[in-house]
């Protein structure tokens, strides 16, 4: 077994996240792993990286597909015995302009950007080792999209109880609203990205919640954050920032040192707690 520190970034073979590898690949005294759902994709960018003298490894990840986030776990588990840092950055966003019916996108956003990351949270969280680093990207949008909620649903995503099964249950509402066509009438703001965000945010307040009554000694810090409005595939050539720009304050998360008690279970936007 390796008793290298090990890295792992997810959907990181283009973007923020392939930007968050190369700062890893840097800075990291450890083995850091580009992930990515397509195999052919995620090695040409390994090897990109390797071109400029960086040596990040390669692992496939599909956060959709339970087998392959299994298969990870056990390939950490068993070549390290464990992880020390999670970068959750795999993400989805249909264009402003998609003719795609709502309740589609609604499902299709909310099966990638929330109940994926929540099932690889469920599968690698057990893994961290003490001094941990966990960070979920979600966005700025998540705290637009709280504004737009009802009162009701807002109290239930400020809320310092909620579980992770409530909140499934209210992400699955959703998804079933958006089908009925009555989302906004249910209180939900006319947004599909913003939800799953949204969804993203919580789901790690009640994560950092829960290590902090299960595994408060291990000194594990987990956050979400926003990365900027940063020019990728995803929000297109206007966007301000550079992908690298964008990694900036994931890999601050990411490196916050040993010992450091905060933020944890915070949203973080450049580099800075926001109030949620
Ligand atoms: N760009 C922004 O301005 C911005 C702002 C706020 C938050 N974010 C968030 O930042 C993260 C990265 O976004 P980005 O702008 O870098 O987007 P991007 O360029 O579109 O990259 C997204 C990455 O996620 C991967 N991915 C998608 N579904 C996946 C799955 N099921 N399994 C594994 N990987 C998957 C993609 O892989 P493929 O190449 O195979 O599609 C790609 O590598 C996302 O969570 C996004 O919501 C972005």
């Amino acid at each position: 077994m390796s008793c290298s520190p090990v890295a792992v970034v997810t959907g990181s073979n283009k973007g923020i996240g392939f930007a968050i590898v190369r700062a890893l690949g840097k800075q990291f005294s450890g083995d850091v792993y580009l992930t990515a759902r397509d195999a052919d994709r995620g090695r040409a960018a390994v090897a990109e990286l390797q071109a400029e003298g960086l040596k990040p490894l390669f692992h496939q990840l599909d956060i959709n597909d339970l087998q392959s986030i299994r298969a990870l776990r056990d390939f950490l588990k068993e070549k390290y015995g464990g992880l020390n840092v999670l970068i959750n950055n795999a993400g989805i966003a249909f264009k402003v302009a998609d003719t795609t019916p709502f309740a589609t996108q609604a499902e299709v956003t909310l099966r990638t950007n929330f109940f994926a990351t929540r099932n690889v949270c469920t599968e690698l969280l057990p893994l961290l080792k003490p001094n941990g680093r966990v960070v979920n990207i979600s966005s700025i949008v998540s705290v637009r999209a709280l504004a737009g909620c009802s009162q009701d649903l807002q109290q239930k995503f400020r809320s310092d109880t909620i579980t992770e099964e409530e909140l499934m249950k209210l992400m699955e509402k959703f998804v079933e609203d958006a089908k009925k066509g009555v989302h906004e009438r249910e209180g939900w703001p006319n947004t599909a990205y913003g939800v799953s965000k949204i969804g993203v945010t919580v789901l790690s307040r009640i994560q950092a919640r829960l290590l902090n009554e299960t595994r408060k000694a291990d000194g594990i810090l987990l956050n979400a954050c926003c990365p900027g409005w940063v020019r990728t595939d995803m929000a297109g050539p206007k966007a301000p920032k550079t992908p690298e720009e964008g990694a900036e304050t994931p890999v601050y998360l990411a490196f916050l040192p040993p010992g450091a008690d905060r933020p944890h279970g915070q949203f973080v936007s450049e580099k800075k707690v926001l109030p949620w």
